[in-house]
């Protein structure tokens, strides 16, 4: 994909023969070039030694990108203002594919405090290493930090870089360490299976329920997700099989939601994807346990109690008046969700409609996390990339193919909590999807080890590391293993 965009910038962009479309276009091209480049750059500076041939590789890549813009544009600024990152001034529009690699620099930039990256001349290749060693070496949540960059830049007599600081606003949260992060989005996760539970005992009753409390959890939610996504994607794949429904509404809406991110929808609404998401199965809820749960064939008659669960739904929505604007989505998740794409599924429909896009991302999040669930035969969910391959093949009949093509993205092609055989031998569990899609099959694993009759938590490694001497990857997924199989439960290790 990079090489795509360098192909493009190549062959248009710095030879001069740019179009008027082109302009629109190349701030986006240009400036996505150089966050993958300098982010890439910034973590190898954190992994390896200012010595190391890696090093002198990434290097080595990011000044040609700068320099060429620096050549055809007379300079380089780079912005973050919120989620919304600024190159030369122009706003760059994110491709869904590369907003993780966006969105960890950006994390990055605002650990430091630091907002703005200028590069005003060419640099050279020991500048620039300068730069980011300096960088990388930042004291975390220092304020200042910008101030001492610029000072040392100046003292090295590096005259063409400089830093400015970030620009922060009020509801933006920086979490200092990422241990009170974690403990956040766990509260956040299994408050909300209590509110799904509580929302479902008040429905079978009759009562009415906080719809306030849902809407500022859900809100909670969207925040925890745009810092945290690798813990609420992670408590995910829990799978309690006696509360099954329960858990299932909180991880359609966390998948819900991260999909809504990842296409720009806006903050606003995701928390109304959230809702949408919460309580696609509402409908569920006056189902009797012994046909939801029926492991055998059901009857004619209970499938057609269970195909009801989406009209249900939308009318026991309908009732709460004062749901606002948030009514029709929610309406829609609920009565969609089993539609699928071309239509096929249920309710039958007397005529065509078209679907909404949350009710096409609740769709998705919903297959997904029935698919992983766990079976009575099996204690743990079976996640492997085979579901992803369902996915694929159903592309285009029971989901939107754009979206399918998103969510895989965000995924990887190895999901969090996957297990897996390393060729060094050592066995794992998907712990981190790379931000890089392009080593989307390098994910952070966390080692296990067999001993006195147990499985432990080891030490995590970065599939993405370089050996030096050797210059080969030094642990590489070899195949996904079953946990079933090995009676391991990986949210334990995720969690
Ligand atoms: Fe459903
Ligand atoms: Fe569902």
């Amino acid at each position: 994909m990079t090489e795509e965009i360098g192909g493009v910038i190549k062959r248009e962009g710095l030879t001069g023969a740019v179009t008027s479309r082109d302009h629109e276009h190349l701030p986006t091209q240009l400036g996505t070039e150089f966050v993958i480049k300098f982010s890439r750059l910034l973590k190898g500076a954190t992994i390896y030694d200012r010595k190391n041939v890696n090093i002198e590789r990434l290097i080595q890549e990011c000044l040609q990108t700068i320099n060429d813009v620096v050549q055809s544009e007379g300079s380089l600024f780079f912005k973050i203002v919120r989620d919304n990152y600024f190159f030369n001034n122009i706003r760059i529009q994110v491709m869904a594919d590369k907003y993780p690699i966006f969105k960890s620099f950006a994390q990055e930039m605002r650990k430091r405090w630091i907002g703005e990256i200028e590069f005003s001349d060419e640099a050279s290749g020991e500048d620039l290493k300068d730069f980011v060693y300096l960088l990388s070496g930042l004291e975390v949540h220092n304020e200042s930090n910008f101030l001492y960059v610029n000072k040392q830049l100046e003292y090295r007599n590096i005259t063409g870089i400089h830093v400015g600081k970030l620009e922060f606003f009020k509801d933006e949260e920086i979490y200092v360490d990422s241990e009170n992060q974690k403990r956040h989005s766990r509260e956040i996760y299994f408050k909300s299976i209590n509110l799904v539970k509580e929302v479902s005992e008040s429905i079978k009753s009759q009562k009415m329920f906080n719809v306030r409390k849902a809407k500022r959890l859900m809100q909670n939610a969207v925040n925890a997700i745009l810092q945290d996504e690798t813990t609420l994607l992670g408590l995910a794949t829990i799978k309690n099989y006696d509360e099954y429904t329960f858990n299932h509404s909180v991880n359609v809406a966390i998948y819900a939601i991260a999909i809504g991110q990842r296409i720009g929808i806006p903050k606003k609404h995701l928390s109304h994807l959230g809702m949408a998401g919460l309580f696609h199965d509402l409908g569920k809820v006056q189902i009797p346990r012994e046909i939801l749960n029926k492991t055998g064939k059901l009857t004619p008659e209970e499938w057609m109690v269970i195909r009801a669960h989406p009209v249900v739904g939308a009318k026991t929505v309908m009732k709460m008046k004062e749901w606002g604007e948030l009514s029709t989505r929610m309406i829609s998740g609920s009565f969609e969700h089993h539609l699928k794409y071309d239509l096929s599924g249920y309710p039958r429909l007397t005529r065509k409609l078209k679907l909404s896009l949350f009710g096409k991302i609740i769709t998705l999040a919903d297959f997904y996390d029935a698919l992983v669930r766990p079976r009575v035969y099996n204690r743990f969910p079976y996640v492997s990339e085979k579901i992803l391959g369902i996915m694929l093949e159903r592309s285009g009949k029971d989901f939107d193919p754009a979206l399918v093509k998103v969510f895989i993205n965000m995924l990887g092609i190895f999901p969090l909590g996957t297990l897996v055989l390393l060729d060094t031998n050592e066995m794992g569990i998907v712990s981190k999807i790379h931000e890089d899609a392009e080593e989307i099959d390098r994910p952070q694993v966390c080692l296990i080890s067999y001993s006195s009759g147990e499985y432990r938590k080891g030490k995590m490694v970065d599939l993405s590391e370089i050996d030096e001497t050797t210059g080969k990857y030094k642990r590489t997924i070899v195949k996904t293993l079953d946990p079933n199989e090995y009676n391991i439960n990986v949210a334990e290790f995720l969690i």
